[in-house]
């Protein structure tokens, strides 16, 4: 069965270019409660942990370096279905490859500052939350 819990970033260039408002409604707007959130900085070390994933990639580097560059909103949000619902509303990882209406279409610059992160599957939607947030922060 889906599970009903996803997590997310809004990403530095979004945040710095004062979209998060904007994005938040939107995830309201597309049927997600906010469980927890928060907004910090990451050091480069805690965005390579964050993405170790794609250690192997030839972005990783410049993915590092990009989400350690500012201030990012992490949040949990939770919805019937959350991870793939999620997906869809924020669209493609390509902004030019992304439909009409979703928050990368709008709100993403390019292929690496994307706008937003949505987990790609359950397991590691729980992973994902569990590094930024503590039981005791999620309600
Ligand atoms: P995310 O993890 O941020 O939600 O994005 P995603 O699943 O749609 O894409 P993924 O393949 O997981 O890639 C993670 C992030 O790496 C950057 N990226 N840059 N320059 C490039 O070709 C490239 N490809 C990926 C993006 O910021 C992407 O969101
Ligand atoms: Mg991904």
């Amino acid at each position: 069965m889906a599970g009903n819990r996803t997590f997310t970033m809004i990403k530095p260039t979004a945040v710095k270019n004062g979209h998060t408002g904007a994005i938040l409604a939107m995830i309201n707007a597309g049927g997600f409660r906010i469980v927890a959130m928060k907004k910090l900085q990451l050091t480069p070390e805690l965005a390579g942990q964050f993405y170790a994933v794609h250690k192997e990639r030839p972005f990783y580097g410049e993915l590092v370096e990009f989400m350690s560059s500012g201030p990012i909103i992490a949040a949990i949000v939770e919805k019937d279905n959350a991870v793939e619902d999620y997906r869809t509303l924020i669209g493609a990882t390509n902004p030019a490859e992304a439909a009409e209406g979703t928050i990368r279409k709008k709100y993403a610059t390019s292929i690496g500052e994307n706008a937003v992160h949505g987990s790609d599957s359950d397991e590691n939607a729980a992973i994902e939350g569990s590094f930024f947030f503590s039981a005791a922060e999620m309600f």
